[in-house]
């Protein structure tokens, strides 16, 4: 755990100024202003995400804010600066994008994600594991959403930065964003510590489902009764982002009521796509694939509920199963 005083909080706070002043006053600040704007955000939302721009250039931020080499070290520490390995030549991480402050659940600046404003690779360049950012434990936009909103009843985890913040801008204030990595453990405590409704929405596409269908396996060890998970899927090729763009508000908040679907039953509908529970077959196989899954609930009532609804798909009495025989022993 990183330490309460470390000196790169106050540094990562002077980093996010300045990319914010940039974005206000840099010469070539209409390109990022007007990259904002195609993509449909207002001032007033960037603001409220403290959206920044990092001009181009090599050393912009590393000549702002560091004088000797012991303040430029401590820029490398903050992952704002990178030295190559063989000149040892520094320069600053972030150059001609826009930026994303990420808070930590104090709203600590603890890293930056930043985005091309055209289409050059990577398109997201993000902080490197530092002393107070750990990419897989992070929640972009939790801080803001619990600013926004005195009571949080739920929240939306969404993949990226624009979706949360697309999201914010047509009034919908309590979605998160997991950056890019797969839903872990430490995501659903941090989750679960705020709401006991959370909704996943990845995006339509293959990566958007296999993450959803790992963050329905993450989220089994977390099922305690009365915490209540739904998983929204999306048409192809479409994300929050542009989703809520084309059909506002109000359709995206009835598509979240009417269209996503309790973790058990996205449990069960991805399960019999793999068994086919026409067969005696099928079923067992559905069995061998639910059973290990569904003992991982810790909600003893959730537990049950989910047991009895693999019986009547199996048409199988489960207390009834024998112990399995242990596996054949392997030829020599
Ligand atoms: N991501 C990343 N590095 C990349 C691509 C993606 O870190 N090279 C992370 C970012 O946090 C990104 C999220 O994964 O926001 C989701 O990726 P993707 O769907 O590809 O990007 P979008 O957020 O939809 O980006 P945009 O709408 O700005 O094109
Ligand atoms: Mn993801
Ligand atoms: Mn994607
Ligand atoms: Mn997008
Ligand atoms: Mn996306």
């Amino acid at each position: 755990t990183p330490r309460q005083d470390s000196p790169l909080y106050a540094l990562l706070e002077q980093a996010a100024a300045y990319y914010r002043q940039q974005l206000r006053h840099h010469g070539q600040r209409q390109r990022a202003v007007g990259y904002l704007k195609q993509r449909g955000l207002t001032g007033q939302i960037a603001k409220l995400y403290d959206v920044g721009f990092a001009p181009p250039g090599w050393d912009n931020l590393m000549s702002h804010l560091a004088h000797d080499n012991t303040e430029q070290k401590a820029l490398l520490d903050a992952g704002l600066v990178v030295e190559n390995p063989e000149t040892g030549k520094r320069y600053d991480r972030f150059r001609d994008r826009i930026m994303f402050p990420i808070r930590d659940a104090r709203g600590r600046v603890i890293g930056f994600g930043g985005r091309v404003l055209g289409d050059e690779k990577p398109k997201y360049l993000n902080s490197p594991e530092t002393p107070v950012f750990h990419k897989g434990r992070e929640l972009y936009g939790l801080f803001e959403a619990r600013r926004s909103n005195r009571q949080l009843e739920d929240i939306l985890v969404v993949e990226g930065y624009m979706d949360v913040i697309a999201l914010a801008q047509h009034g919908i204030t309590n979605a998160v964003a997991t950056l890019g990595t797969a839903t872990s453990e430490d995501h659903l405590r941090r989750l679960f510590r705020v709401v006991h409704n959370v909704v996943f929405c990845f995006d339509g596409d293959n990566a958007g489902r296999q993450a959803a269908w790992r963050a329905l396996q993450a989220c089994l060890p977390a099922m305690e009764d009365g915490r209540h998970v739904r998983f929204l899927f999306l048409p192809e090729g479409q994300d929050p982002d542009t989703l809520v763009r084309s059909e506002g508000q109000d359709a995206f908040r009835a598509r979240l009521v009417q269209k996503s679907v309790a973790l058990t039953e996205y449990l069960f509908r991805h399960l019999e796509k793999e068994a086919n529970i026409e067969s005696l077959e099928g079923k067992a196989h559905l069995a061998t694939l639910a059973l290990p899954l569904i003992e991982q609930v810790p909600g003893s009532l959730l537990r049950r509920l989910l047991r009895q609804a693999l019986e009547n798909r199996t048409g199988m009495r489960l207390d009834e199963l024998p112990a399995s025989p242990p596996p054949p022993a392997e030829a020599e």
